[in-house]
């Protein structure tokens, strides 16, 4: 598949390296000299392998499935799918797609990096808008497999090919069905950040405290199966019986006692979804959870 990176900053070069890895035929295009590009992307590779993710031959092997240039046209012509990572500026990305339209016409789908900007924004005034979606990644790019796709203007097809090309990238696509500020992810993690700042100036506890509270409690548990079904796992039956159990405050929406619908239906989906190395029952999510809680627990200098 071949997958053209345009802005090649922090994000661009992070991405295009998960998908080198992965054998894709990768293209690089920028406005600044290659040789800077490389650079860029050698220090990706370099960070990459001293911290032990693999070996200097694979790095090796990865940067020769990647292809450099200075030239649009060269870089998305026979594109399957166009990773937009130029600085945020409106004006800048308008431009990039529409010269990236003019090239590819209507065939290609672009997907922004943006954190901030919705693809309805993006997308006024390009030649094919609805090809144009956004495709959020996490820093750091090169190691955080998440990517928020956000397109509602887009076709189901549109939405399908951004996640097969994401998945080929070995990254892991979740779907932000509307134009939320910060879509799905930031707007959760802003709230912890939120809480955490006015429990300092509230003099509930230091700011030592708020981060310990999360990395050896909530965020571990996070960390191998996320909030909704963390929380439903809390509960034998999870979130069913809960409000029955515990009653308005722990349901937090007493409104919507006794039940969830979407929320029951949607952690018994997510079970069933997850990976067979990550089980796909109670009993083998508990096991895998304790299992990597302790090599997490290795790792932060907290082994038994
Ligand atoms: N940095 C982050 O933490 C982060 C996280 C998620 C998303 N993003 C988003 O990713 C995008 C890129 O951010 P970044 O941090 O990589 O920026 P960056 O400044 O590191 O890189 C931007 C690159 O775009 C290049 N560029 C400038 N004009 C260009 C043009 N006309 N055509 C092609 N390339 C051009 C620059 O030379 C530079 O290499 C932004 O939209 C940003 O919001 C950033």
């Amino acid at each position: 598949m071949k997958i053209a990176f345009v802005g090649t900053g922090m994000i661009g070069s992070g991405l295009a390296v998960n998908a080198a890895l992965k054998g894709q035929d990768v293209v690089l295009y920028d406005v600044v000299d290659t040789e800077v590009v490389k650079g860029t992307v050698n220090k990706v590779f370099d960070i990459l392998v001293e911290a032990g993710a693999f070996d200097r031959a694979r790095a090796d092997e990865a940067f020769a499935n990647m292809s450099f240039t200075q030239d649009l046209a060269e870089a998305v012509k026979g594109a399957d799918f166009v990773q937009e990572c130029v600085p945020e500026k409106i004006e800048l990305k308008h431009s990039t797609y529409r010269n990236i339209q003019e090239i590819c016409g209507e065939d290609v789908i672009i997907a922004s990096s943006t954190s901030g900007m919705f693809p309805s924004k993006l997308s006024e005034g390009a030649l094919y808008p609805e090809k144009i979606i956004v495709g959020h990644p996490y820093n750091p790019s090169y190691l955080l497999p998440l990517i928020e796709i956000c397109g509602p203007h887009a076709s189901s097809e549109t939405l399908d090919k951004a996640c097969e090309v994401y998945k080929a990238m070995g990254k892991e696509p979740v779907i932000c069905k509307k134009e939320v500020t910060g879509f799905i992810v930031n707007s959760l993690s802003w709230g912890v950040m939120d809480d955490g700042i006015q429990k300092v100036l509230d003099g509930i506890c230091d700011v030592e405290d708020v981060d310990k509270a999360i990395m050896y409690g909530p965020g571990l548990r996070m960390a191998i199966t996320g909030q909704l079904l963390t929380m439903s796992m809390g509960v034998k039956g999870g979130f069913r019986v809960m409000a029955e159990k515990y009653g308005a405050t722990a349901a937090r929406r007493p409104e919507q006692i006794p039940h969830y619908p979407e929320i029951e239906d949607g952690v018994e989906a997510e079970i069933a979804n997850r990976s067979e190395v990550q089980g796909q029952n109670l009993d083998d999510i508990t096991k895998f959870r304790d299992k990597a809680f302790v090599e997490i627990l290795k790792l932060q200098g907290k082994g038994f």
